[in-house]
């Protein structure tokens, strides 16, 4: 715990944690123990609570408590915890703690809204997650003396479901699983102003992400510029911009995927060249902008695709379902959502979809007119019996922060 007044909560999610089966290990920064006091944690949790990098000095405490860590949850965590943990200080007993831990994180941020907006804790929640941390992302509500907005310390049940995903107990159809989705467009940039993109919104993919998390698993998301919010619940968001970016991120993290679903809309095509400057209306050079190929992610995933469920998807105008079978076969996929973008209720950038899923096995089946968390639950529920009939579940996630 560090600092904030929602330090009082952290007591009833020890508690929590406590109940749930945990040994919990309460350590709090100095101005955390000025909120609560280490008692109170002592009593909920049958263990002294400590505060000092320097109680137990001879027994290393802060090393030997990480390494009797299985997940470690920094609730509340402040702006200015935030910031030390992204830059490696370890000033006190919970950021030298945290500099040994090679088990999951999970961060629940509280603060007040300017210090939870500020691009500071923007840049430092982005550097911690791309290291692995789970943020647990905080609600909106009444804050500290008497303000209210976004910034309050995320709900209790949030954190625990959290924490069950960190070590891979969560419940669900889809515990033990391990998904990666992409979601969005791409944006492939031809001078420091303008970019070749698409109308994809990220609605799909973001539903796509937030349903299996509800299931159980833990999901990684790869996600071109979107103004989603990260959905609840997720090991880690990446956003990228470029084909490429995707690319690179989806290598990555594919590797430990029992299912990858590749929602995002990928430019075919990039810029051959990038201007570094912005390109003049009047530049006399200038005579249009030749393309080049990008990557195409999923086929090369098909490529190497080992034990993974590989889904797709098809976003048609004409002749969908003939096309949308002919990628499911040219990108070796096990399962492609074929669906049409030119009708004024599905696709791009709305909040409703209708599909044809098409499998590998020559299964098919339609889905009428529905809401894309609707969709989504459709895809998941096909997926769950893929997974069935070829994959048992992998064993408790052990990956590092
Ligand atoms: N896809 C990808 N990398 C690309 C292009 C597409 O991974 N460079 C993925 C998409 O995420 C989607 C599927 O491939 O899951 C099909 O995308 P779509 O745009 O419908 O098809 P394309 O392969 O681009 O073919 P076409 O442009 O001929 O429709």
């Amino acid at each position: 715990m560090s600092g904030g007044i929602a330090a009082y909560k952290a007591a009833s999610l020890a508690r929590g944690l406590v109940k749930a089966g945990a040994t919990v290990q309460a350590v709090l920064t100095e101005h955390a123990a000025a909120f609560v006091g280490p008692p109170t944690f002592a009593g909920l949790t049958g263990r002294p609570a400590h505060t000092g990098v320097l109680t137990d000095a001879h027994r290393v405490l802060h090393v030997r408590l990480a390494r009797e860590t299985d997940v470690a949850v920094f609730a509340p965590a402040t702006a200015n915890l935030l910031a030390k943990l992204a830059h490696g200080l370890c000033d006190d007993l919970v950021t030298s703690v945290f500099m040994c831990l090679r088990c999951p994180v999970v961060l629940a941020p509280a603060m007040h809204t300017e210090m939870w907006a500020h691009p500071a804790t923007r840049a430092n929640l982005a550097v911690l997650r791309d290291r692995g941390a789970t943020v647990v992302e905080p609600g909106e509500g009444a804050l500290a003396g008497g303000d209210s907005g976004p910034g309050r310390l995320a709900d209790e049940d949030e954190l625990l479901e959290a924490v069950a995903r960190a070590l891979g107990t969560a419940s669900g159809p889809l515990a033990g699983r391990r998904v990666l989705v992409t979601a969005g467009g791409t944006r492939e940039p031809i001078d420091p102003v303008r970019f070749i993109g698409n109308r994809s919104s990220g609605k799909m993919g973001y539903a796509l992400a937030a349903e299996a998390a509800r299931r159980g698993a833990r999901v990684d998301l790869v996600s071109g510029p979107s103004h989603l919010a990260d959905p609840p619940g997720l090991r880690s968001v990446r956003r990228i911009e470029t084909a490429r970016q995707m690319r690179d991120a989806v290598m990555q993290l594919c590797d430990d995927a029992d299912v990858v679903v590749k929602a995002a809309a990928v430019a075919d095509f990039r810029p051959a060249s990038y201007a570094a400057q912005k390109v003049k209306k009047d530049d006399e050079g200038f005579t249009g902008v030749p393309l080049e190929r990008n990557p195409d992610i999923l086929a090369e995933l098909g490529r190497r695709k080992g034990h993974r469920v590989l889904v797709g998807f098809a976003a048609e105008t004409d002749l969908a379902e003939e096309r949308g079978r002919e990628k499911l076969h040219r990108k070796g996929l096990d399962l492609i959502v074929v669906n049409r973008v030119d009708a004024p209720d599905a696709g791009f950038n709305v909040d409703t979809n209708r599909a044809v899923l098409l499998s590998a096995g020559g299964g098919r089946s339609e889905v009428a007119l529905t809401s894309k968390a609707g969709l989504a639950r459709v895809v998941w529920d096909r997926v769950e019996s893929l997974l069935d009939e070829t994959r048992p579940p992998a064993p408790a996630d052990a990956s590092t922060p």
